[in-house]
């Protein structure tokens, strides 16, 4: 194959390739990137689904995020993902943090890590109950 062949089988594909790929997406559509919503949210602590919430040390996960009840009447509201690996934390009363049940990460109650291989600290959420509702909000 000589240069001026190779040019030119080269640049059939490389067009072929550029056509291909521009034709996967349907007419008009653009792939945007993902944008954050907000967090914000109201939950009716007397829903069955949140009943481990009666009791000071339990937890539930809804939209994403793990609640964790504190005190009689603290809350706190965490991403419910390990920055490490995106496990699902889970709450440890006895320990008083938010353990990772995948590769062990440790996270304390400002959701900073306390024992790695997570680098990254949990995003933390505020939590205030009224009544028997609860609103987790940024
Ligand atoms: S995914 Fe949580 S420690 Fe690895």
């Amino acid at each position: 194959m000589n240069r001026k062949s190779f040019i030119l089988k080269t640049g059939v594909f490389i067009g072929v390739c550029a056509c291909a790929g521009a034709c996967v997406l349907p007419k008009g559509e653009q792939v945007e990137p993902k944008k954050e919503e907000k967090v914000d949210f109201t939950i009716d602590l007397t829903e069955t689904k949140f009943a481990d919430l009666q009791k000071i040390g339990g937890f539930i996960y809804e939209k994403l995020i793990i609640v964790v009840r504190k005190s009689t009447s603290e809350y706190l509201a965490f991403n419910q993902y390990c920055t490490h690996a995106a496990g699902v934390v889970q709450f440890i009363p006895q320990n008083n943090h938010l353990q990772c049940p995948v590769h062990g990460s440790i996270f304390d109650l400002d959701g900073k890590v306390i024992q790695s291989p997570a680098i990254n600290p949990l995003k933390k959420y505020k939590a205030e109950r009224n009544g028997n509702l609860l609103r987790v909000f940024e």
